[in-house]
């Protein structure tokens, strides 16, 4: 009995010491205190053999219990520091779900893109290709070759934005519109099928658009210094007037979403175009209705421009157009104040991004 009750407290001392045992490690030490080779389990088990027979199994069986409750007790405090050990990896990489997500803004285009594009694609659709150039212009192509007089007082200084380059009577400068673009895309046109033309044949048609940034003194709510212009042209045999009339109603329609927009050409002057004429336009229907509306400048091209392309203008004859994509986007929007488009107001910008 008082041997049972040692073994008892050998069971006992056994699971305390593992129960201390905080890593892995130091259990395997506690083990073998009891366990190992020469651990006390074993120990006793070694001292069985000077015992009589009869006390030698039942002293046997006594000891083997206590062994296997030492072994469970070993086997239960692994399982525990397994799992704590889990819990703790589990814990660390836990992800809280019910964090509120990191957001990222979504972007969106600019109002002003956004007309260029929907310009673009109503052009596009009517077999225009879509053509980019330089803002740095020479005063040739800003001014010369668009039949522009030396006094012409879009020259002047306060006008335009000079900048280095070119030559001192005729500096290069910020351009003042989109025109250009008909003398610089005509060129590379032309250039392209002189053989064709030399030898009297068909020259396909000049049908194009050319968006993009232009420059003036000027500031207000309806006039920044940086605006967007959309340059037309269309050049053949056969172009008249009759073709820019259904063409800009077109477009026009087309870009309001407004069957019933009536369109009303204004005569006016221009040095490249002759005759010109101011092109408004009037909804029938919303805010706007019944008032007249200008959004663009047009006319027949100028023989002296249609010259300088590099044609005969006894032989191609067509018309030219440039819109303000800036007061196209005012428009369809109902915004008053040009400088908001430019200001870069996350606030205001926003609202146009689908
Ligand atoms: N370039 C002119 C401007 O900025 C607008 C314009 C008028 C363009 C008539 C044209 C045109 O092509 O035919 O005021």
């Amino acid at each position: 009995m008082t041997q049972d009750l040692a073994l008892n407290e050998l069971v006992t001392s056994a699971k305390a010491s593992f129960n201390l045992a905080a890593m892995p490690a130091d259990l395997e030490n506690a083990k073998a205190q009891f366990l190992g080779k020469a651990g006390r389990i074993t120990e006793l088990m070694k001292g069985l053999a000077q015992l009589p027979v009869d006390e030698k199994k039942s002293r046997g069986a006594a000891i083997n219990l206590a062994k296997q409750a030492i072994e469970a007790a070993l086997n239960e405090r692994r399982q525990a520091l397994a799992d704590a050990e889990l819990d703790l990896q589990l814990k660390a990489e836990a992800l809280d779900v019910s964090l509120p997500g990191r957001q990222r803004a979504q972007g969106g285009l600019h109002p002003v893109s956004l007309t260029l594009e929907r310009i673009e694609a109503i052009f596009g659709s009517m077999g225009f290709d879509v053509a980019q150039g330089p803002e740095i212009e020479t005063d040739w192509f800003n001014f010369t070759a668009l039949n522009t007089p030396e006094d012409h007082p879009a020259r002047s200084m306060h006008d335009t934005f000079y900048v280095e380059g070119g030559t001192e009577s005729a500096p290069n400068l910020l351009r003042t519109h989109t025109s250009p673009m008909q003398i610089r895309y005509a060129v590379q046109h032309v250039k392209k099928h002189r053989a064709a033309i030399d030898a009297g044949e068909r020259m396909p048609e000049i049908r194009v658009i050319a968006p993009g940034r232009t420059y003036r003194v000027d500031s207000d709510a309806t006039h920044s210094p940086m605006f967007h212009q959309c340059e037309g042209l269309w050049i053949g045999e056969n172009v008249s007037f009759k073709d820019l009339k259904y063409v800009f109603t077109d477009f026009c329609r087309t870009f309001f979403e407004s069957d019933d927009l009536v369109l009303r050409f204004r005569p006016s002057f221009f040095p490249f175009t002759e005759p010109s004429a101011e092109i408004d336009i009037q909804f029938q229907t919303g805010p706007l209705a019944g008032r007249w509306l200008e959004v663009a400048g047009s006319g027949q091209v100028h023989p002296n421009v249609v010259r300088n392309m590099g044609l005969d203008p006894e032989k191609y004859i067509g018309f030219a157009f440039g819109m303000g994509p800036d007061r196209l986007t005012m428009l369809r929007y109902g915004v008053n104040d040009l400088r908001l488009f430019f200001d870069g107001d996350v606030r205001f910008l926003s609202q146009f991004s689908s």
